[in-house]
């Protein structure tokens, strides 16, 4: 199964959310690859640092991003790609090859507004693609008592795009993880409130494919 992390902007966590899926997924046993379509390689290497068993593959053009993906999903079991800041070609490429689209915001009108071009850009692969990929609105660096981060609870539902229940709350962690090569639900006490967000999260957004796949390989142990 292929899931991307894209939106036209920058910033909004796509990179970060991408790693801590493949993280998250690979610790549940799953065979995980990441494939980095951004030339900042932010993704890439951070996920050497946090596991080395994780495939990472770079892309720079669509072509490249369609054959790595592809070879990838024939000895993966999920592959999560980070798309680049815009929803241009490569992006096009990631989303027409996905089964799930994921589109981080964080609490600003100009994501917001980055919200209506995500979803132009989503219809145009459904079409191609009969249906999918699903798509899913995530909000990120939510601030519990921010005016902007309430209404974008409250404003988010009408965008157009299904919105993820679970929200992921602005956490300095999610910047010192990086800095020490891993990902905050591996450092289980000290980013315990992260973690559990990001749990949550996943869950909702992935249970229903988890399950598939235990049936079809009869489960998978839990690493670490
Ligand atoms: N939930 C969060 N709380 C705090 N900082 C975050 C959160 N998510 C991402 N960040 C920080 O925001 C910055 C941009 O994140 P990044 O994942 O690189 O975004 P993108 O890939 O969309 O450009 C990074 O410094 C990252 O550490
Ligand atoms: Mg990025």
């Amino acid at each position: 199964m292929m899931i991307v992390f894209a939106n036209s902007k920058g910033g909004v966590g796509k990179s970060t959310l991408a790693v801590h899926c493949a993280a998250w997924l690979y610790d549940r046993g799953f065979k995980t690859a990441l494939l980095d379509a951004d030339k900042q390689r932010s993704s890439s290497v951070w996920m050497c640092e946090v596991e080395p068993q994780v495939t990472v593959r770079t892309a720079n053009t669509a072509e490249e991003c369609a054959v790595s993906a592809q070879e990838l999903l024939r000895s993966h079991d999920f592959v999560i790609g980070d798309a680049p800041g815009g929803l241009e070609d490569l992006s096009r490429t990631l989303l027409i090859l996905s089964d799930l689209a994921i589109f981080p915001i964080s609490p600003s009108i100009l994501d917001v507004r980055s919200v209506l071009t995500a979803t132009d850009v989503l219809r145009y692969a459904q079409t191609i693609r009969n249906g999918l990929p699903e798509g899913r609105l995530v909000l990120n660096k939510m601030k519990t008592r921010g005016r902007i981060s309430t209404q974008l609870r409250d404003e988010a539902p009408k965008l157009g795009l299904k919105v993820a229940h679970n929200v992921i709350r602005s956490l300095e962690i999610f910047c010192d993880a990086p800095q020490q090569g891993t990902v905050v639900t591996r450092l289980r006490h000290k980013a315990s409130r992260a973690a559990d967000e990001l749990n949550a999260l996943f869950n909702e957004l992935l249970g229903d494919h988890l399950e598939k796949y235990s049936q079809t390989t009869g489960g998978k142990e839990l690493h670490g």
